[in-house]
This record gives structure tokens, sequence and C-alpha cells, in this order.
């Protein structure tokens, strides 16, 4: 079975082709073509620019993906497609392509939601061999269901509860700003550039925990708060934080000098509460493995604290990290979800396909 995978829900315009063979599923191509330089101006992605970036990239990124792949368009067999939640502007570009290529070669058309690639995204590497689902930590129990999800981008954080194969229950969401969100505002008002997350995250690697801890303290500017950390929920609010920084820049004359060390805290209020919800999460829900994924899995201390945590807290439960190529957004993760959804002819027959220009396919 061959899938082409199209992405198009934000600033990325990505396709991948994946292959499954001899029980294993190879990412052949993951073609992805970023908007990021041309939105960095703007300090946000620009909902009217997106979509017409993605209308110009879309075919030469498919045909990319054909060539690195060395497949044939006639080869094949499905094509995935995001088609919510995202920018609307820039969904339609790949659903309504995804439409006319499965209509125009006779193909199955599967939706997939992009928090549901994000969760795939967990069983890429290079080359993934479904039967043999590799965790970091090994000798734990053997089956990973029910696994307990954080999913943290630019638009969503969430918890989610993993029975199965395509069956999800949410039990923790953001009440306001993602987490990828917070990341990208704070980075604004601190002068910092567009995506805010690697920048935060590349100040706050500068400051010397050992040396200058609490130099801000006086008066405590820099200490910030982990908000809901002991709410009686897995609910998240980061729109708090965002502002209890907002403050503390303001009162503080010097805060351009201590950019790193506001980084660091700002970082680590999210890292709290982000890993104190999902070990409380696991262990309440009884899970037997822990995922993490999304844009900001990228975030090299939030993946070195989450080992940790695992380790010290819950050391019978496996952690799975998503491999840093695809914690952004990527077409080879929503050709992954679309390989389980065609597993079970959870799709669209080209036929049924209407000529709508509409995302709700
Ligand atoms: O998943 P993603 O690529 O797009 C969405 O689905 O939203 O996530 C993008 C988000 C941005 O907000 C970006 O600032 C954040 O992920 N991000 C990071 C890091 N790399 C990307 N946040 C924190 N630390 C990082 N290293
Ligand atoms: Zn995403």
């Amino acid at each position: 079975m061959i899938i082409l995978g199209i992405e198009t829900s934000c600033d990325e315009t990505s396709a991948s082709i994946v292959q499954r063979r001899y029980g294993k599923i190879k990412i052949l191509s993951n073609i992805i073509f970023s908007q990021i330089n041309i939105h960095k101006k703007y300090g946000g992605v620009v909902p009217e620019i997106a979509g017409r970036e993605h209308v110009l990239n879309i075919l030469p990124v498919i045909d990319q993906a054909l060539i690195k792949a060395k497949i044939k368009l006639k080869q094949i067999d499905a094509i995935a497609v995001t088609n919510k939640p995202g920018l609307i502007t820039s969904l339609i570009v790949g659903v309504e392509t995804a439409k006319v290529l499965s209509y125009g070669l006779s193909i199955p058309l599967i939706k997939i939601n992009h928090i549901e690639g994000h969760i795939y995204a967990n069983w890429l590497s290079p080359i993934s061999k479904i039967s043999n689902f590799q965790f970091p930590i090994s000798k734990k129990k053997s089956n990973i269901f029910p696994a307990l999800i954080l999913t943290v981008s630019g638009g969503h954080t969430m918890l989610i509860l993993m029975k199965d194969h395509g069956k999800y229950q949410i039990i923790g969401n953001t009440v306001d700003d993602a987490t990828g969100e917070a990341f990208d505002k704070a980075a604004k008002m601190m002068g910092l550039s567009y995506p805010g997350g690697p920048a935060v995250a590349a100040e706050a690697a500068k400051f010397d925990q050992k040396e200058k801890r609490y130099a801000l303290c006086v008066p405590c500017y820099a200490s910030l708060p982990r908000p809901m950390i002991n709410s009686q929920n897995y609910n998240f609010s980061f729109s708090g934080l965002k502002t209890a920084l907002l403050y503390a820049l303001k009162k503080d004359k010097n805060y351009k000098k201590k950019i790193p060390e506001y980084c660091y805290e700002f970082q680590q209020a999210i890292i709290d509460v982000l890993i104190s919800k999902t070990i409380k999460a696991a262990l309440e829900f009884k899970v037997n493995a822990i995922m993490l994924t999304g844009g900001v899995s990228a975030n090299k201390a939030l993946r070195e604290q989450i080992k940790k945590a695992v380790a010290s807290k819950a050391p019978d439960l496996k952690l799975k990290i998503t491999n840093l190529s695809y914690c952004g957004d990527n077409a080879a993760m929503i050709a992954m979800a679309g390989y389980y959804h065609a597993l079970k002819k959870d799709f669209i027959k080209w036929d049924k396909i209407r000529a709508d220009c509409s995302v709700n396919i």
C-alpha cells in the first residue's frame, strides 16, 4: 500500500509518500516547504498570505515527494489529507488538491485531524516497523495502550488518552492560549524573532542557573506563576503566565539585559505545569505509555525533563518522544495516521467526493 500524505494546515506545505512493504512502513519521502521566512516580518502567520503561498507550492511539493520516493502518481493507493483544525485559507488548498487527485486517480481519500497526525508522528522513525514499536526506555510493559499523549503545538495543548488506534478521549485541554502560542507571544514581548518557541529556548539555554539564579529576584520579578498546576482537572491555562511576564518586563527597567533569565523562567514555568499534569494523569488513568508530540515537543529542556520525571515518578511506564524530524508540521505523520484509517477502510470513495470547495469532507 502506498499513501500520499498532504499537510497544509498552517504555514508548512508538505507532501509525503509512505509505503507498507513486508509489514514495515517506510517513509519514502517527506518534503516540507516552510513559509517561516515570509511570515517572520509580520511576527506571526498571516492567513491570507499563507493560503496564497500554499497555492503556489502545493503542486511542486507533491512533485518533489514523488520524485524523491521514485513513485509515479498512478502507483498511489490512497491520499491522506489534513482537513482540520487549522487556518481555513491554508487547509482548503491541501483538501481541494487531495480531492482532485483522489477523483482523477479514482483512489480513496482519507481525512485526518491534524492532532491525530501529531499523535502518529510517534510512530515515525526514518524506517518505522509497525510490529516493532521502539521506545527509548526498554524492558517495560509490552503493550502501549492505553497511552497518554501530551500534544503541545502552536494551536493546541492537549492530554489525550489513546485506548487503541483511532480511539481517543481528551482528558485535558487549554482554556486559553496553546503552549506554542504562549511561547510565540512571550518572544514577541521580549523582542525575539518568530517562531518564538525556538527563540525563547535558545535564550533560556544561555542562562547559567548556578551562577545567576535569582539575580532577578530583587524584587522578585522573574519568579513567574505555574498556572493551574494544582487544579483538580487536567486543563491548562497559559494566558495568565504571559500577562505575568508582561508585567514583570514592564516593571524591570533592565530586562533587556536579562532576557536569558526571563526566557529560562518562562520556559520552566510551562515545563513544570506540563510535566506535573502529565505524570498525574498517567498514574490516575493507569496508562502503559506516555507520548510527547507537537511542535513544542522539539523543546530540548522539555524532552530532557520529561525523561527524568518519568524515570523517577512513573518508572514502569514507557516514554516515547517524537523524533526531532517530525515534531513540527509534516505530511509523513498525516500519511502514517492515514495508513491506520486505511486498514479500517475508514475513507471516502473517490466517486463520493463532492466538488463543493469545503474542508468538511
Ligand atoms: O506543531 P507545530 O509545528 O504547528 C502547529 O500545529 O501549531 O507547532 C508550532 C509551534 C510554534 O508555536 C513554535 O514556536 C513551537 O511550536 N516550537 C517550540 C520549539 N520549536 C517549535 N516551542 C518551544 N521550544 C521549541 N524548541
Ligand atoms: Zn501542528
